[in-house]
């Protein structure tokens, strides 16, 4: 049985997160909200609880668990050293959606690593999360709380419908208000190396720290250049229905899609702006594109609710831009498995 608790953030109850920390604690896993999505959180100093969060996934274990920590001790602890790279981003960013790779001493085990030398850290910024980190033994391995290919969870309801039954206990802290997972910053490398990309933007990395990039494997068309992140490799988020990503002028766009429509059951992710435009099929509206963050907190709620819909194919404006609309479309672009229709050049 899954027990599914609300927390209010404004006025926690401490015995509840007491009780998790204890789960925890004790070899067990409990699903929280973090700003970014939800993780499905377990002791992550320890191997058997690694093993139980890969195997309530369905994730295969040699995609790596980012360790959750709620201070800088708790982080100097569990690597080699601490370059000041990671001094000044924890300055700039933590507690935030922002996880940096360093290298891993001991106390970090290789079934938390999927075998690496390295090991990623985050400090989330909710209060929920971070009191379940200090209850909990200080070092919480969680990937997001889906069951592995599925869109990450951004409610509790999300988590309850992948994990129930096979977690003992979901705390609800409501709707997560970023909802893409973090930006995870590479400082392992020569040039500190955005392996995926989040809310905190590479703009934002550069001013910290001066250089950084954004892994080539990430961005390439090319298939022999694999991104480093291992997660980033695998089919994501994808929605049971075929998904394509439409590129173009706005009127074009419009237009093509209309006639998509025409043949099928056919799911259609638009904005507010655009929305009145389309006469016909499963029309979402995931935000507004004067508010990015709009659209970054409701993108995989959008894909999980076209599979109960039972559409046949799906469309989707395009949101490129810097910024977050990087983070957006490195999601759609895995979640359509890379498919893309240009319709430049039509009437
Ligand atoms: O926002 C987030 O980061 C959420 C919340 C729960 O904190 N967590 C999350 O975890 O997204 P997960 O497991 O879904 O994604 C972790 C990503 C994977 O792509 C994994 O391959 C990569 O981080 N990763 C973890 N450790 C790594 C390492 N040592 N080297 C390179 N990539 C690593
Ligand atoms: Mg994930």
């Amino acid at each position: 049985q899954t027990e599914v608790i609300k927390i209010d953030r404004e006025n926690m109850d401490l015995d509840v997160l007491k009780r998790a920390g204890e789960i925890l604690k004790s070899g067990g896993l409990v699903a929280f909200p973090t700003e970014t999505v939800y993780g499905l959180g377990g002791d992550g100093l320890h191997e058997e609880s690694s093993r139980k969060i890969y195997e309530a996934k369905g994730r295969p274990s040699d995609n790596p668990l980012i360790v959750h920590v709620a201070d800088m001790e708790h982080l100097e602890k569990i690597v080699k050293k601490v370059p000041k790279a990671a001094y000044k981003l924890a300055e700039a960013f933590w507690p935030g959606p922002m996880t940096m790779i360093l290298e891993k001493n001991d106390l970090v085990p290789y079934g938390t690593t999927g075998g690496l030398d390295t090991v990623a850290i985050r400090m989330p910024s909710d209060p929920i999360a971070l009191e379940l980190i200090r209850q909990g033994g200080g070092y919480i391995a969680a990937p997001s709380a889906n069951t592995s290919g599925r869109p990450s969870p951004t409610t509790a309801q999300h988590v309850y419908e992948d994990l129930q039954g096979k977690i003992p206990m979901i705390l609800d802290g409501g709707a997560v208000t970023i909802g893409l997972e973090s930006t995870i910053v590479d400082l392992t490398e020569e040039i500190p190396t955005i392996l995926r990309p989040g809310f905190i933007s590479l703009d934002m990395v550069q001013a910290v720290l001066g250089e950084a990039q954004i892994d080539r494997g990430l961005i390439a068309n090319d298939s022999n250049i694999h991104p480093k992140a291992p997660g980033m490799k695998y089919r994501h988020y994808a929605p049971k229905a075929d998904l394509k990503i439409v590129e173009g002028p706005m009127e074009q766009v419009i237009s093509y899609i209309n006639e998509q429509a025409e043949k099928g059951r056919t799911g259609i992710i638009c904005t507010e702006e655009t929305r009145s435009r389309y006469p016909k099929g499963d029309i979402k509206c995931v935000g507004t594109r004067k508010d990015e963050l709009s659209i970054a907190s409701h993108l995989f709620a959008v894909l999980r609710e076209f599979d109960e819909d039972g559409v046949e194919q799906i469309y989707s404006e395009s949101f490129k831009a810097p910024g977050l609309g990087e983070a957006i479309m490195n999601r759609l672009l895995k979640a359509a498995g890379h498919q893309k229709v240009d319709v430049s050049d039509r009437k």
